[in-house]
């Protein structure tokens, strides 16, 4: 493995007019890692992906692929590095065919010459994709978008992936094929940057883990590591524990 990493954030900050949503944020992805972020609701785990993909202005800080400074760059430039989004809510073109999903993920890929090898590379991963490749995505549950999602950032062949929050929504059988899918992912080789409120999941297959509360890095360590510490749960329980609707009991920690 090699020791540079694959993207690093140094001290990146985001401020929404008044209010600074990530506060001095200092994380990195290694090639072949699956790494997470966790946090409860509100405390900046989208803004965080918003900052790798260039969709908000830093206040302060630097982000860096393979070494390269390209927090000045353009978004197109950083998917075309090898960066690709799972967006938060999967985002399907719900009156596209599935397979017409998948293509809009190759960018402008297709110049280089037919599609149709990482059309079969993705329906090798997820051959319920190719059984209903013609179907509208907006028809299909949600486990199955969710494949579409992951099937379509992997159309543009990148090193990272960057996963919003893929259990949302999904039932607790859906959220463990979800996770299963990650490391279908993994396995065929591109490092996982999962972003998620469950900590559960998202442990059990990452290699390392960030907890992330009112917008600051407040744990860092190997998935066991963050699993095992005791103020593992106080960590959920930052803004999202007063916002009313956001009670403790959406914790998804495991106890013991
Ligand atoms: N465009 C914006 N303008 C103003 N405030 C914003 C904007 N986008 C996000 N925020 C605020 O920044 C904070 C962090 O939002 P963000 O979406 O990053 O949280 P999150 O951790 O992804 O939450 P969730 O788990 O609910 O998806 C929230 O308080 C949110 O209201
Ligand atoms: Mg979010």
């Amino acid at each position: 493995m090699s020791n540079e990493p694959l993207i690093e954030l140094r001290d990146v900050s985001v401020d929404y007019g008044q209010f600074r949503a990530l506060d001095s944020v200092s994380y990195r992805i290694m090639p072949g890692e699956i790494v997470c972020l966790l946090g409860g609701n509100a405390c900046g785990k989208s803004t965080s992906m918003k900052a790798i993909f260039g969709q908000v202005k830093l206040a302060t800080g630097r982000i860096f692929w393979k070494g390269e400074r390209i927090d000045q760059r353009p978004t197109v430039d950083r998917v075309g590095m090898g960066i690709a989004a799972v967006p938060e809510g999967r985002r399907v073109f719900a009156r596209m065919g599935v397979e017409e999903n998948l293509l809009t993920g190759a960018g402008l890929r297709w110049r280089l010459g037919p599609l149709k090898e990482d059309l079969d590379r993705v329906y090798a991963l997820f051959p319920r994709l190719k059984e209903r490749r013609h179907q509208f995505a907006g028809t299909l549950s949600g486990g199955e978008q969710q494949m579409v999602a992951m099937g379509r950032a992997l159309m543009s062949r990148p090193a990272l992936i960057c996963m919003d929050e893929p259990s949302m929504g999904l039932s607790p059988k859906l959220v463990r094929q979800s996770f299963e899918l990650i490391e279908t992912i993994h396995k065929a080789g591109t490092a996982v940057f999962v972003v998620e409120q469950n900590a559960n999941a998202a442990l059990k297959i990452a290699d390392r883990a960030y907890v992330l509360q009112n917008g600051k890095i407040v744990l860092q360590g190997t998935a066991d590591e963050v699993a095992a510490d005791t103020t593992m749960r106080e960590a959920y329980l930052g803004r999202a524990a007063s916002a009313p609707g956001h009670a403790p009991e959406d914790l998804k920690v495991a106890s013991g």
